[in-house]
């Protein structure tokens, strides 16, 4: 068993997309993978076909009223993969738990329950390094940082490594970063190439061989509710995230 968070502190960097592209590829891979969506927007429950009137119980229930697990446990129906819906009442999470003792370790103590039924709990996180996020790597044995190749986005990456680290110090945790993974690249700009070969320069293998280029089957597939492996198969962002999910597993199994 195995806990990735995906994390990155800006938005629009492709988590939530990698987060439920890597979980079905899991499943098509024949692993048992559960995705928690922890985003108040409830964005990876949506992609996977999951309607905003029919979010709750989600796993704000879980953290704010200590209902089990399992009883929240879905299949949504964009996917084989197993999901605790993420929903709006995750917004006021850092107030919320604020009072609470060990404020940091709820979500780890929430999932213990069911460590034993999956090979790997993928937990989608909120753009930010607030209270959730940090429950997230504290409950996470590795860390997946999604990127765009945009100049302006990796200047942000090192510092939020950074922050990762010192909260990570802080807590006394220690998830480890798997890797991060290119997202959402434009092959067309002339300052991808460049951005790509910066980050590989300053953060080694870290960096995963796959890039996910900007494909707009990707996009398509979240607003049908699914992934594009069924959205669509043969596409460019088919082939790229089942690599990505090869790789990853690759990594984890090492
Ligand atoms: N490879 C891709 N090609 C095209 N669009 C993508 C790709 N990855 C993500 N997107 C789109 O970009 C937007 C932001 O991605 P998302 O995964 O939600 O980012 P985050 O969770 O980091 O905010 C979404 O509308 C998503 O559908
Ligand atoms: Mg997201």
């Amino acid at each position: 068993m195995g806990r990735i968070a995906l994390i990155n502190n800006k938005g629009g960097v492709g988590k939530t997309t990698t987060a439920t592209h890597l979980a079905d590829g899991f499943v098509r891979e024949g692993r048992d993978a559960l995705l928690v969506d922890l985003d108040a927007q409830a964005s990876a429950s949506l992609s996977l076909g999951c309607e905003r009137e029919d979010l709750e119980p989600s796993i704000a229930t879980c953290l704010y009223e200590e209902i089990s697990v399992e009883k929240v446990i879905r299949t949504p129906p964009g996917s084989d993969v197993d999901l605790i819906t993420g929903s709006a009442r995750l917004q006021n999470a850092d107030v919320r738990l604020a009072g609470e003792l060990g404020r940091e370790r709820i979500l780890q103590e929430v999932l213990k329950e069911v460590d034993s039924q999956y090979d790997h709990v993928i937990l989608d996180c909120p753009p930010s390094l607030s209270l959730i996020p940090i429950n997230a790597i504290v409950a996470s044995d590795w860390l997946v940082v999604p990127v765009e190749p945009h100049y302006l986005a990796l200047e942000g990456v090192g510092s939020m490594l950074d922050t990762v680290e010192s909260i990570k110090k802080e807590i006394g945790d220690s998830a480890r970063l798997l890797g991060i993974v290119v997202t959402r690249a434009d092959f067309r700009a002339k300052a991808t190439k460049q951005a790509i070969e910066m980050l590989r320069r300053e953060h080694g293998d870290t960096i995963f061989d796959t890039v996910v280029r900007g494909n707009v089957r990707v996009s398509e597939a979240s607003s049908y509710g699914t992934t594009v492996f069924n959205h669509s198969p043969n596409s460019t962002g088919a082939e790229a995230y089942h690599k990505l999910t090869k790789e990853v597993l690759n990594r984890l199994d090492q």
